[in-house]
């Protein structure tokens, strides 16, 4: 069974009498333990199919199923709660609170999810431990630089074992070398952990991290690439 599966999803956009269809019936099935990558122009849909494979948005028809479950069926509390434990964010702009510490931005996922202050501090100290960051756990993000603070958004990703990692353009902001360390550590958390990771990227050199690339264009799949 596919962990996620998109079956004739349609997304359009109304603004005034304009209507722009950003995602034209797109199906797709992503196997637990696979990563992936979604590559396009600008404009042709990417973010957009990436926002409804985290639940962020919902399709304007089609059919959406995370781990078996129907999720145009879930009202927003069941939502949310899949968000929460199933799937992990990572951002090109890394959306990390800025007046928070690095370990109180990571344990922000867990309080949601009730767990205890003492608990909560463990695990989140494993993680930032887990991706280098033991020395760095009490710096603010304007104190770190950019490959750290998305090292910072990878453990809070990570901290509540998501099965899923979903990451919009998660080099986009870095340089080649710091960008590798990044793509380094997705391959680590595929391989090791087994988490799906699904990336949208710009750079070819990235997306070949992974294993499999989908090509948009207009809203559409026009190519799937098998890397070897
Ligand atoms: N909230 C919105 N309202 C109206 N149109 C939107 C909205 N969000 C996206 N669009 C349109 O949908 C299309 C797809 O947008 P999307 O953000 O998915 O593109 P993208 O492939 O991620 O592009 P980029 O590489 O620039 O990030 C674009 O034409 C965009 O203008
Ligand atoms: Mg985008």
């Amino acid at each position: 069974m596919p962990i996620i599966k998109l079956e004739n999803i349609s997304r359009s956009y109304k603004n005034g009498q304009v209507v722009i269809e950003a995602l034209k019936n797109i199906n797709l099935s992503i196997e637990e333990g696979e990563f992936i990558s979604i590559m396009g122009p600008s404009g042709s849909g990417k973010s957009t199919m990436l926002n409804i494979i985290g639940c962020l948005d919902k399709p304007s028809s089609g059919t959406y199923e995370i781990a078996g479950k129907r999720v145009e069926k879930l009202g927003d509390g069941q939502l949310a709660e899949i968000r929460n434990e199933f799937i992990g964010f990572v951002f090109q702009s890394f959306h990390l609170l800025p007046d928070l510490t690095a370990l109180e931005n990571v344990e922000l996922p867990l309080i949601y999810r009730g767990l205890i202050g003492k608990e909560r501090r463990k695990k989140a100290v494993e993680a930032l431990k887990s991706l280098g960051l033991g020395e760095r756990i009490y710096h603010r993000p304007s104190q770190l630089s950019g490959g750290e603070q998305q090292r910072v958004a990878i453990a809070r990703a990570i901290v509540g074992d998501p099965k899923v990692i979903l990451a919009d353009e998660p080099t986009g902001a870095l340089d080649s070398k710091t960008s590798e360390t990044i793509m380094e550590i997705f391959q680590e958390l595929n391989n090791e952990r087994g988490i799906t990771i699904v990336q949208v990227t710009h750079e070819k050199s990235i997306a070949e991290y992974s294993k499999r690339i989908y090509h948009l264009l207009d809203g559409k799949i026009e190519r799937i690439e098998d890397l070897a």
